[in-house]
Parts: C-alpha cells; structure tokens; sequence
C-alpha cells in the first residue's frame, strides 16, 4: 500500500504543481466572479479551470478513481464518499482572498481510500509553499519535515478561525460567540480566509489550534491528514472522532488544547455534506 500512496503522491504533486500556474495568473486578484449559495460565497472561471484540470489530469493516469469537488458539487453532482479510490478537491481554497487578491489561497487535495485520507496536499502557488502528508510517513512543508506545537493550554494559544462563507442568522450568532470567548481567553486569534491554510498553519506549529462550523470535505480533507502526521489532533469540535462530512472541525497541535477548546465552543450543527 505505502509504494502505491507514494506513487499516487508523485503524480498528485506534479498535478497540483502545474494547476498552481492559473492562480498565479491573477495573484493581484480576479475581478469576475460568480455568487453561489449567498453574496460571500463566490466562483471563478479559475476554481473551474483548476478543478478541471486536476481531475482531468488524474483521470489520465488513474481511470477507476472517483471525485469529489467543491465546483463539480456546486454544479449539482452528489457527495459521494465510497470505499474507492477518491479524490477530494478544494480548487482555490480562499476564494474571497483570490478575488482581492491577498495572498492566502490555494489548491487543497486529498485522497481518500476507504474512506480514510490516505495523502494530502495543500499548496499555495502565490507563496509557493506546498504543505503534504502521506499516511503514516509525516508530514512535509516543501519537502522538509514539520510539526505542530507544544502548546497545551488555550491561553496561551494562538487560535485561527473563520466567519465562513454563509450569512445564515444562527450560524452567525454562533460566529460572534465563539469570537467573544476567544478574545477573553486565547493568547491570540487570526483568520487567513482559507480553512486548508488555518490548517496548514497548525501543522507547522505556527498556530496552535483552528476550528470552523459550516466547512466542507474538500477544505478539511488534506489538512486534516497533514495535521495529525505532523503531531495534532482533528476531532469534531464537540470532543468526538471527525467525522470529515458534517461540516465540523477542530485540530489542534495537542490533544489536550483541542480538549479544553471543545468544552469551551459555542456548537454549531450543519446540515452533513
Ligand atoms: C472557504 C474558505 C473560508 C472558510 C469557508 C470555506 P472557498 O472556502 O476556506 O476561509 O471560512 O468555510 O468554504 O469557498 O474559498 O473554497
């Protein structure tokens, strides 16, 4: 198994590597943009493009694996986690910031194999920083090794999380109270405007925690594999495994942070991807 995940992983990264030149194009931001389910939630013809081409590009080598997309799934194609070989697929993640052009976006790619991550990558063409991870072999930033911190107790956490994508009244609420428990107890907070980037932050230790209500499979998938191979944890944030399709998540560099921010958060419960 671990031969075949390295060769997939070659192929994905050569894939990710040449995909990252369309948002490169439009590193000082992409004026045309279509809205999805509300006014902050928005497409470009490069997420498509990227999409496209990654499973286009995979397909070539791998016929039988399946897809999941964040566009193809905007488009009307169903969630559909199998035991097959499937690929999850976050086309620029950080779409809001690709759009201003502020420089925190980038391609979020998973396999999934029995349901289970068994690769992860995520890369940020405009910074050319590409964080990766393959099941049980660590994880990488650039190809050197990273990992998370040591920090055990949330206030002297440095905390990343999001408004999100959705101006739901509920969600929100739930927004501004987890903001204000944040601001009285964390060391610190900050929001990149990607959830796969939060992510990647914890990996390397350079954020101590990231949680978010209201995400998808395609912005956690890779990252949530990157994390735990660097040393973290990714849980649901009510305390319980992950479960990478209920729209949940809560990582942390160590188990014992991600304990005492789970009894600490505001719940917010999504409709399952
Ligand atoms: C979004 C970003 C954002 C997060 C949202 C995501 P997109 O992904 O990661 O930071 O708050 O929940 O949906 O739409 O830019 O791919």
């Amino acid at each position: 198994m671990r031969n075949v995940v390295n060769d997939y992983f070659d192929v994905a990264v050569g894939i990710v590597r040449k995909a990252g030149r369309f948002i490169t194009q439009y590193g000082s931001g992409c004026e045309e943009f279509e809205v999805k389910s509300c006014d902050i939630d928005f497409v470009t013809k490069v997420d498509k493009m990227v999409e496209n081409f990654i499973i286009h590009s995979i397909s070539k080598q791998y016929p039988s694996h399946k897809f999941i997309g964040e566009e193809s799934v905007a488009g009307g194609a169903k969630v559909d986690l199998t035991d097959d070989p499937t690929w999850v697929i976050d086309p620029v993640d950080g779409t809001m910031n690709f759009v201003h052009g502020f420089p925190f976006s980038c391609i979020s790619l998973a396999l999934l194999i029995s349901k289970e991550p068994v690769l992860g990558i995520i890369y940020n063409p405009l910074m050319d920083k590409l964080y990766s991870a393959k099941e049980g072999q660590g994880a990488c930033l650039n190809g050197e090794p990273i990992h998370t911190s040591k920090v055990k107790e949330l206030r002297h956490a440095l905390v990343a999380f999001e408004t999100g994508t959705s101006r739901d009244e509920e969600k929100v609420k739930v927004v501004f109270e987890n903001f204000k428990t944040m601001v009285g107890q964390a060391h610190g907070i900050r929001a990149l405007g990607s959830a796969a980037l939060n992510m990647a932050m914890v990996a390397e230790g350079r954020a101590d925690a990231n949680f978010e209500f209201g995400i998808h499979i395609w912005d956690i998938a890779a990252g949530c594999l990157i994390v735990k191979e660097a040393g973290g944890v990714c849980i649901d944030p009510s305390g319980g495994p992950i479960n990478l399709l209920s729209r949940r998540m809560l990582c942390a560099g160590r188990a014992e942070l991600a304990n005492e921010l789970s009894k600490k958060l505001t719940q917010y419960y999504p409709d399952h991807d």
